[in-house]
């Protein structure tokens, strides 16, 4: 059994190792332009920011940016400032989030919220938002600006529909599914699109890296609502059961819920809609959820949208680059952080 743990971290590790090597010099170009551009002159802004930035992070969707750009082939270096302007966004959505979420640990540290409170990371996140407009505009593409700008909202309206569907086990899949294609998959899908506008490429070209990019981004957050029961804290750098103790409508509870007796279901109503839990709770979530498979079958739908990414890339002729962004695919998929 350890040994077979052992082989599927090495797995993991590989799976990312590929594109890691291969954008290597263009993202330590984005890291550098990240940490240049988090600066102003009101101290708490670079205190802040550079604390949820040197936390780390997987860099996921700079390295979409960089890799679709490779992928076709970019002769200039416009991807790499447009790579820092995604990640500023991910940023962005991240201190809000964990304030929306109330959620002390991020990237294995306590969150922003949990050291400088709400307010200054709400305000922090709105700079990094704007930062991120302004990297934007230097680039100086409308269609840019046009693809970000709008992520950005998608983003917001995901974030919104989420509240609104927190807390009410009624959530259908396909309402479950607008949440995640808005809060997420629209970033993974504007930060692979990106690449193919600066390299010049055709619209059939933007499409694929776009199907790549949103299919990726619903494979991931299934994921990530799966490793919110499944995964260890300390692997994760997440507090895992956040998800339940807010209330939150996922996929895994969407599946036991709908496949629960009715007695299951009111230990759902009472857990996520009236909040009304004891410590015990969670285990017998997670025995619910494995008693009706709702994890593997979660993860099951990841692979399929996993396989749906992979399949956009078959316009473009095989090379390392295409190999490494099929390759992350699996990484997404079997990843534990
Ligand atoms: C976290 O994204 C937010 C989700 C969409 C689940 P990541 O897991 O990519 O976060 P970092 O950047 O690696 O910390
Ligand atoms: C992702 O949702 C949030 C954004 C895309 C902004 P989650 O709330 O599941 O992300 P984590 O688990 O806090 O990273
Ligand atoms: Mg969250
Ligand atoms: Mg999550």
């Amino acid at each position: 059994m350890a040994v077979v743990a052992s082989r599927q971290e090495e797995g993991k590790a590989a799976s990312l190792e590929a594109l890691t090597a291969l954008v290597e010099d263009d993202l330590k170009k984005v890291n550098q332009t990240i940490v240049d551009r988090m600066h102003s002159p009101v101290a708490l802004i670079p205190e802040l920011a550079g604390h949820i930035i040197a936390a780390g992070g997987k860099r996921l969707r700079p390295m979409l940016t960089l890799a679709a750009a490779q992928l076709c082939g970019i002769q200039n270096d416009r991807h790499v400032r447009l790579a820092a302007c995604v990640e500023f966004i991910h940023t962005a959505t991240l201190l809000h989030d964990d304030v929306v979420d109330e959620s002390d640990l991020r990237r294995g540290l306590a969150s922003a919220n949990a050291v400088w409170g709400n307010k200054a990371s709400v305000l922090v996140g709105d700079f990094l938002f704007s930062r991120s407009f302004e990297l934007m505009v230097e680039d100086g593409s409308l269609e840019v600006l046009a693809i970000l700008s709008r992520a950005s909202s998608i983003i917001a309206e995901g974030e919104v529909l989420q509240l609104i569907t927190t807390n009410d086990t009624s959530t259908t899949e396909e309402a479950y599914l607008e949440v995640i294609r808005s809060k997420t998959a629209e970033l993974f899908a504007a930060a692979a699109r990106i690449g193919a506008v600066v390299a010049g490429r055709p619209a059939e070209e933007e499409a694929a890296l776009e199907a790549y990019g949103r299919n990726l981004g619903v494979a991931f957050q299934l994921v990530d609502d799966v490793l919110d029961y499944s995964a260890k804290q300390a692997e994760l750098g997440k507090t895992v059961g956040d998800d339940f103790r807010e209330g939150k409508i996922t996929l895994p509870v969407i599946l036991a819920f709908a496949r629960g007796t009715e007695e299951e279901r009111s230990f759902w109503r009472r857990c996520l809609e009236t909040l009304d839990q004891n410590e015990d709770d969670l285990a017998r979530a997670m025995e619910l959820m494995t008693r009706h498979d709702s994890l593997n079958d979660s993860l099951a739908r990841a692979r399929e949208y996993g396989d749906e990414a992979r399949n956009a890339l078959s316009i473009f002729p095989d090379s390392a680059i295409r190999r490494a962004m099929i390759d992350i695919v699996d990484f997404c998929i079997e990843r534990a952080y």
